[in-house]
C-alpha cells in the first residue's frame, strides 16, 4: 500500500510537470484529485487498512491530496501566464477597427438656454441669485404687492404646501425682496442679479402649459436707474441672444410689483420679421415682462424709493428653446423622454 502512494505521487508530479495546456491540466485533475480519481480510490480503501496502520495511512493520503492540489495550482498559473506571454507575441490588435460608439448624455435643452443666458447677463455684469423654490406667501405675493385679497393673485394658481403659509413660488420674483435685503445691505448699495430658476403653478397641464418650468428674473437696483436703461439692457440682451441687429419693441402692461409694466416683443428671429408660423405672422414674439421696480417693493426690501430706483424683467427660458428648436408641446421638457432629450 504505501508502494502505491509513493508511486501515485511519482508518476502525478512527472505528468503534471509535462503539461503545457489547460485542457490536459483539468484531465490531470480529474485523473488525480476528481471524485473518482486516483486520491479517492486511496481514501476508500483506507476501510480495508489493518487498525493498527490504519491512522498512518490516512495521515499519507491526506497530505498526498495536499501536496498534489498545490503542485496543481503552482502549475495552473504558470501554464496561464504562459499562455498570455504566447498571446501577447503572436496576437494581432486591429487598431483601425472602429471602436464601440459609446452614447454620451447631453445637456437638458433648458439648461442649455440658461446657460446662454448666464453667459449673456454676467458679462454684462449681472450676477446669478439662487432664491428658494419653497416660499413663503408673503414673499411670492405681499410683499410684492398683492396682499391677499388683490385680484391679481387669481393670475396664479399656486401649489401650496400643507401649511397654507408655506407655497411652491409660482414666479422667480419673490428672490427679488431676498437678494435685495440679502445683498443690499439695508438698502444702501446697488445690485444688479439675475435669479434663474424652476417655478410652479397649478394649471392644466397642456401642450402650452406645464405645471412646472423655468424663469429667469432680472433685477437692476441702483440711484438713477431710468425705464432708458431697463430699454437699453433689454435691447442689448436680445442683440446678444437672438441677432446682432434684433430689434425689440416695449408693450405697456401689467405687474403688481412693477409700475410702469411693460412686455417685451423681440423682431421674430425665425422670419426676421417677415411674418411666419412661429410668430403667428406679426413679425414679433413676447420673450420678456419687465418694469420699474415699484415703490412699494423697493421699500419691502429695504430701499428708500425717494433715492432708489430699478428695473426688473422675467423671461422663460422654456419658451425660447420651444422657439429656437421648433419644440411644438412644453410637455417635452419633463417628460423625461430620451427620445427627445437625446436631440439636444
Ligand atoms: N413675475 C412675472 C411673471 O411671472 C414676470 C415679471 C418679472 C414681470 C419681473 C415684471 C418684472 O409673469
Amino acid at each position: 500500500m504505501d508502494k502505491s502512494i509513493d508511486d501515485i505521487r511519482g508518476e502525478a508530479i512527472e505528468s503534471l510537470a509535462a503539461i503545457v495546456d489547460s485542457e490536459s491540466l483539468a484531465e490531470w485533475r480529474s485523473h488525480y484529485l476528481g471524485r473518482r480519481g486516483a486520491v479517492a480510490v486511496l481514501f476508500r480503501q483506507i476501510g480495508s487498512i489493518p487498525a493498527a496502520e490504519r491512522a498512518e495511512f490516512g495521515k499519507r493520503v491526506n497530505a498526498l491530496r495536499g501536496e498534489l492540489a498545490g503542485a496543481f495550482d503552482e502549475r495552473a498559473a504558470l501554464v496561464e501566464s504562459q499562455r498570455l506571454a504566447r498571446d501577447l507575441e503572436t496576437d494581432e490588435i486591429d487598431i483601425t477597427l472602429p471602436a464601440h460608439p459609446r452614447r454620451r448624455g447631453g445637456l437638458h435643452p433648458s439648461t442649455r438656454t440658461h446657460r446662454e443666458f448666464q453667459t449673456i447677463w454676467a458679462d454684462m455684469g449681472f450676477q446669478v441669485y439662487r432664491s428658494r423654490e419653497v416660499e413663503a406667501d408673503d414673499f411670492n405675493f405681499s410683499l410684492l404687492n398683492l396682499p391677499p385679497h388683490h385680484p391679481a393673485r387669481d393670475m396664479q394658481d399656486t401649489f401650496y404646501t400643507s401649511d397654507p403659509r408655506v407655497l411652491l413660488r409660482t414666479h422667480t420674483s419673490p428672490g427679488q425682496i431676498r437678494a435685495m435685503r440679502e445683498l443690499g445691505a439695508g438698502g444702501s448699495k446697488p445690485i444688479r442679479v439675475i435669479l434663474p430658476g424652476m417655478c410652479y403653478r397649478q394649471e392644466q397641464v397642456t401642450a402650452r402649459s406645464e405645471i412646472q418650468f423655468t424663469q429667469v428674473e432680472g433685477l437692476a437696483i441702483g440711484r438713477n436707474i431710468r425705464m432708458s436703461d431697463l430699454k437699453g439692457t433689454i435691447a442689448e440682451f436680445a442683440r446678444r441672444m437672438y441677432q446682432p441687429d434684433a430689434r425689440v419693441r416695449f408693450r405697456a402692461s401689467y405687474f403688481p410689483f412693477t409700475e410702469p409694466s411693460m412686455e417685451v416683443d423681440v423682431e421674430c428671429f425665425l422670419c426676421g420679421g417677415k411674418g411666419c408660423r412661429v410668430c403667428k405672422y406679426s413679425g414679433w414674439l413676447e420673450i420678456a415682462g419687465s418694469g420699474m421696480v415699484h415703490p412699494d417693493v423697493l421699500r419691502n426690501g429695504g430701499y428708500d424709493p425717494a433715492e432708489w430706483s430699478g428695473f426688473a424683467f422675467g423671461m422663460g427660458p422654456e419658451r425660447i428653446a420651444m422657439l429656437k428648436h421648433g419644440i411644438h408641446d412644453i410637455r417635452y421638457f419633463w417628460g423625461n423622454d430620451l427620445r427627445f432629450l437625446r436631440q439636444f
